[in-house]
């Protein structure tokens, strides 16, 4: 009878859980010109695939090991040989660069601003 009283959580619950994990195409595609602007490909490659000076990246918004809230750690405060970002990217443009690396395809990013 008052089986929509049941549902009503479920679906508040539902609800907050896309709205926090929606990487929208647009964060993507920000993210994949920050990635190219910002250093990272000098290091990671443009392609995702690593250099010498770095791991590849391409895989890794499918690794367990790797979590979002990590992946923005590593990038705020650096590793051992990477720097910190902290002070040269605001939160959301870090946000950008996650939902980038989280993406199934890294797009090519749009070409420079002129
Ligand atoms: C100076 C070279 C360099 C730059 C620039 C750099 N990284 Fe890194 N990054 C590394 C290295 C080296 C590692 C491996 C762990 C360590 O030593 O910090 C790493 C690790 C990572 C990891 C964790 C993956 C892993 O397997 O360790 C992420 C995510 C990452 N970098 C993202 C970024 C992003 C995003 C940027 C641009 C904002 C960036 N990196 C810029 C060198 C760099």
């Amino acid at each position: 009878m008052n089986s929509g009283i049941k549902f009503f959580p479920a679906l508040l619950f539902l609800a907050a859980t896309a709205a926090f994990a929606a990487d929208t195409p647009a964060d993507v595609k920000a993210g994949a010109a920050l990635f190219r602007d910002k250093g990272c490909a000098f290091c990671h490659g443009a392609d995702l695939k690593g250099t010498k000076k770095a791991p590849a990246l391409a895989d890794i918004g499918t690794d367990k090991d790797w979590p979002a809230d990590k992946m923005t750690d590593h990038i705020l405060n650096g590793g051992q040989k990477m720097p910190p970002f902290r002070d040269s990217l605001s939160d959301e443009e870090i946000a950008q660069l996650v939902a980038f690396l989280r993406a199934k395809d890294h797009p090519a990013p749009p070409p420079p601003a002129e």
